[in-house]
């Protein structure tokens, strides 16, 4: 079959990952949740594909990247874990659902939102972007390339900006993860949110969030962590702050053969 609907998912995915996710599923236990050799198993497998995506985005010390379902998730957690009523956050015309609905959402509860126009090529300008700054502007989000038009944005340009103003920079890198270079600590992203099934060749049902050093995000969800399980409050400290809950072993044993692949690979020769 000749495929090309890659920016929705990847259909084919490397053969590596089919093996990987099949062969998980007969010994694969819950990572973090017992002291067993399958429960170690699947912990290990998990915190290798954590390296192997903090060394993909730059994202420093392997425990700044937490798993999700799928972008939509970390998207979520990103606009609702750093931004409340009375901040101002831009975003662009070009963003998905998954960026602008929580926005909006927020925006019913005070949030004051400038979203920024793209021109008649899908392009936004970026002297725009200085324009809209506001005493109580917070962040900006926003897409590294479209998934109606396929442009692509200068987010190391905005990200710099944003380090030298202070504003929280937060990246939906669904379209390029995998596809294009993304060095956080270079482009100045706060917060990268990922998508596991499009560019990385990974299965449906696996995603992640990346966060700084230096920056908390509040979690959507709280609950089972496998870690002090006798407090009151869900643990603080990362991955566990956005992990609530059994994580995706399977799929994330998938995710990591397919990182192998594309590291072996190279994105270019992709
Ligand atoms: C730019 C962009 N952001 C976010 C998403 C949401 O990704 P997911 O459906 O994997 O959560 C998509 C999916 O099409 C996308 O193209």
């Amino acid at each position: 079959m000749i495929y090309l609907d890659n920016a929705a998912t990847s259909y084919q995915k490397p053969e590596a990952v089919y093996q990987a996710v099949q062969e998980v599923m007969h010994h694969m236990g819950n990572s973090g949740r017992g002291a067993h050799g399958a429960s170690l198993d699947a912990s290990r497998q998990i915190y290798s594909a954590r390296e192997l995506l903090a060394e993909l985005f730059h994202a420093g010390d392997p425990s700044r990247v937490a798993f999700t379902a799928n972008s939509t998730e970390s998207l979520n957690m990103a606009v609702f874990g750093l931004f409340g009523p009375g901040d101002h956050v831009i975003t662009t015309m070009l963003e998905h659902n998954s960026v602008l609905r929580p926005l909006y959402l927020l925006e019913e509860a005070g949030l004051e939102l400038t979203i920024l126009p793209a021109d008649q090529n899908g392009c936004i300008c970026y002297e725009d972007i200085e324009k809209a700054i506001r005493p109580n502007t917070k962040g900006i989000i926003c897409t590294h390339a479209s998934n109606l038009t396929g442009n692509m944005v200068d987010i190391g340009r905005i990200g710099r900006f944003c380090r030298k103003i202070g504003l929280l920079f937060v990246v939906d890198a669904s379209q390029t993860a995998g596809v294009f270079d993304i060095n956080m600590e270079e482009m100045g992203i706060d917060v990268l949110c990922f998508t596991g099934h499009k560019g990385l060749l990974g299965p449906q049902g696996t995603g992640g969030i990346c966060v700084r050093q230096g920056v908390a995000v509040r979690p959507l969800i709280v609950g089972g962590s496998g870690v002090h399980s006798y407090s009151k409050a869900h643990p603080e400290d990362m991955p566990t702050a956005l992990e609530a809950g059994t994580l995706n072993g399977h799929g994330i044993a998938g995710l990591y053969a397919a990182l192998r692949y594309i590291q072996e690979t190279g994105m270019e020769q992709i």
